[in-house]
C-alpha cells in the first residue's frame, strides 16, 4: 500500500474531536491546521501536523503537493439508493408542469416505474450503470455511501440488488455500506399487509443468511408503510441483528420520528414534517437524524427540515444526498452543503461536521473515517480552494481536485 506526504495546504480540515458524533457548538469546531499535512503509511493516516514538521518527517514517501488549497476528510454520503436502472425524466417533466410526487406516483410514474426497469434489468447492466454512479460520488469528494436496496420488491430482486452493491464493492473504490430497504413500496401484486409479510419472513432470513446488510431502513409514509406495519418489519430486522434506519416525515407528520426513536434506530431520515415533540422523542433516543434538502429541492418544495432546531435541541445531525432517480437526482455532497447554508440556515462548519464525521458515526464507521487523525483510514479530498467555507459558498461548479482513498489516488481533475 501506498505511503504519502502531504504537504502546503492552507487549511486541513481534520474534524478531530471527541470519539462520538459532534453536538451544539462542536457542530462548528472543524479543527483546522493552517498550512498544514499529513503522513500517510500503508493507508492509514500516521501523522497530522504543520507541512513544515511534516517535511522534515518525510522519508521515501511520495510527495503530494497540496499547493495551498485545502485538505478535509472525503465526505460519507449516509443516504444514498445508489442501485437502480433508467431514470425518471418523465417524472421530472410532470414535476415542471406541476404535478406533485403523490400525483405522479399515483399516474404510474414514482418509484413503481423504476422497480419496473430494475426487475428488467440483469445484474451486469445495474452494475455497469451502479459503477457510473459510484464514479460520480467520487468525482465529487465522497468516498464512502450508504446504499439501499428498494427498486426490486420481490425475494430475488431484492437479492439481486444487495448482489450488485456486493460486486461493485469489489469492482471500485468507493465504499459502500448496504441497507436493506425491501419495504419501500409496496409492489401492485400484493396488499401492504401481505406484502408486509413477505419482506419479514421470507426477504429479512435470505439477507441476513447471505450477510448482504448492515441496517434495514422503511418508508412509512401515507400509501407506502404505515406505523404498525413499519414497526412490525422494524422489529422483526432488529431481532434478526441489523441496525435501524427509516425515512419518516417527508411528505406527512405521521409520527414516524416517534416511531425511530421507540425502535431505538441508529438514524431518522428525511423529517420535513416533524415537529418538536418529534425532535423531542429523536433527542431522548439518541437518534441522529438524516437531512436531505437535495430531495426537497428537486420535489419543487420549500418545506426544508428545521435544522436549526434539531441543532438546538442537541441532535448529532447528519447530510446526505438521497441520491436516487426520482427525488433526488445528485451525487454531490457539496450541492447539498450550499443547500443546508441557504435553505436551513446552518453554517458552512456545521454542515461539514454533518457530512464527515457525524454521518461515519451513523454508519457505525465513526472511529475508522471522517476525521483526519492519526490511525484513520487516509480516505482524504483535496479542493481546489482556500477556505473550506468556499465549498458551501461557490455552486454548481465542481471544486474537487484529487480524491484519495487508503492513501491512493482514485479521482483527479
Ligand atoms: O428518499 N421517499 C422514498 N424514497 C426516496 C425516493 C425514491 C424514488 O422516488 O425513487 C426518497 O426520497
Ligand atoms: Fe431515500
Amino acid at each position: 500500500m501506498t505511503s504519502l506526504a502531504v504537504l502546503h495546504a492552507s487549511q486541513v480540515v481534520t474534524l478531530s474531536g471527541p470519539k462520538r458524533p459532534r453536538v451544539g457548538t462542536e457542530l462548528s469546531a472543524l479543527g483546522i491546521l493552517h498550512n498544514g499535512g499529513m503522513l500517510i503509511r500503508d493507508g492509514k493516516i500516521e501523522r497530522v501536523g504543520l507541512s513544515d514538521e511534516i517535511e522534515k518527517n518525510v522519508g521515501d514517501e511520495e510527495i503530494v503537493d497540496a499547493g495551498g488549497r485545502v485538505v478535509m476528510p472525503g465526505f460519507v454520503d449516509a443516504h444514498t439508493h445508489l442501485v437502480f436502472a433508467g431514470n425518471r425524466l418523465d417524472d421530472f417533466e410532470r414535476r415542471a408542469r406541476g404535478e406533485t410526487y403523490e400525483q405522479i406516483a399515483k399516474a404510474g410514474g414514482g418509484i413503481w416505474s423504476t422497480v419496473q426497469k430494475t426487475r428488467a434489468a440483469s445484474e451486469l447492466d445495474l452494475l455497469t450503470q451502479a459503477k457510473k454512479h459510484a464514479n460520480w460520488f467520487l468525482s465529487c469528494g465522497t468516498t464512502t455511501v450508504e446504499a439501499k436496496s428498494g427498486y426490486g420488491l420481490t425475494v430475488e430482486d431484492e437479492l439481486k440488488l444487495l448482489r450488485v452493491m456486493r460486486q461493485l464493492k469489489k469492482e471500485v473504490r468507493l465504499e459502500i455500506v448496504p441497507t436493506f430497504l425491501g419495504a419501500h413500496a409496496v409492489p401492485r401484486e400484493l396488499s401492504p399487509d401481505e406484502y408486509s409479510d413477505v419482506v419479514i419472513t421470507e426477504m429479512l432470513p435470505r439477507v441476513t443468511a447471505e450477510k448482504l446488510a448492515e441496517f434495514c431502513d422503511v418508508f412509512c409514509e401515507r400509501g407506502y408503510f404505515n406505523i404498525d406495519q413499519s414497526r412490525k418489519i422494524l422489529s422483526a430486522a432488529k431481532k434478526v441483528g441489523l441496525s435501524l434506519r427509516g425515512h419518516v416525515d417527508q411528505l406527512t407528520n405521521s409520527g414516524g420520528a416517534k416511531l425511530m426513536a421507540e425502535m431505538g434506530a441508529t438514524t431518522a431520515d428525511h423529517l420535513e414534517q416533524t415537529d418538536e415533540q418529534g425532535i423531542a422523542a429523536l433527542k431522548k433516543a439518541n437518534v441522529q437524524p438524516v437531512l436531505l434538502p437535495g430531495s426537497v429541492y428537486a420535489l419543487g418544495s420549500s418545506r426544508y427540515p428545521r435544522a436549526r432546531e434539531m441543532i438546538e435541541a442537541g441532535l448529532a445531525i447528519v447530510l446526505a444526498t438521497d441520491f436516487n432517480p426520482g427525488s433526488s437526482p445528485t451525487p454531490s455532497m457539496p450541492m447539498v452543503l450550499s443547500l443546508a447554508c441557504t435553505q436551513m440556515k446552518m453554517s458552512p462548519a456545521e454542515a461539514i461536521t454533518a457530512s464527515t464525521v457525524n454521518a461515519a458515526y451513523s454508519l457505525n464507521r465513526g472511529d475508522k473515517i471522517g476525521c483526519l487523525e492519526p490511525g484513520k483510514l487516509a480516505n482524504f479530498v483535496i479542493f481546489d480552494c482556500e477556505n473550506y467555507g468556499e465549498l458551501a459558498y461557490w455552486f454548481g461548479i465542481p471544486q474537487t481536485h484529487a480524491v484519495y482513498v487508503k492513501g491512493e489516488c482514485v479521482s483527479k481533475s
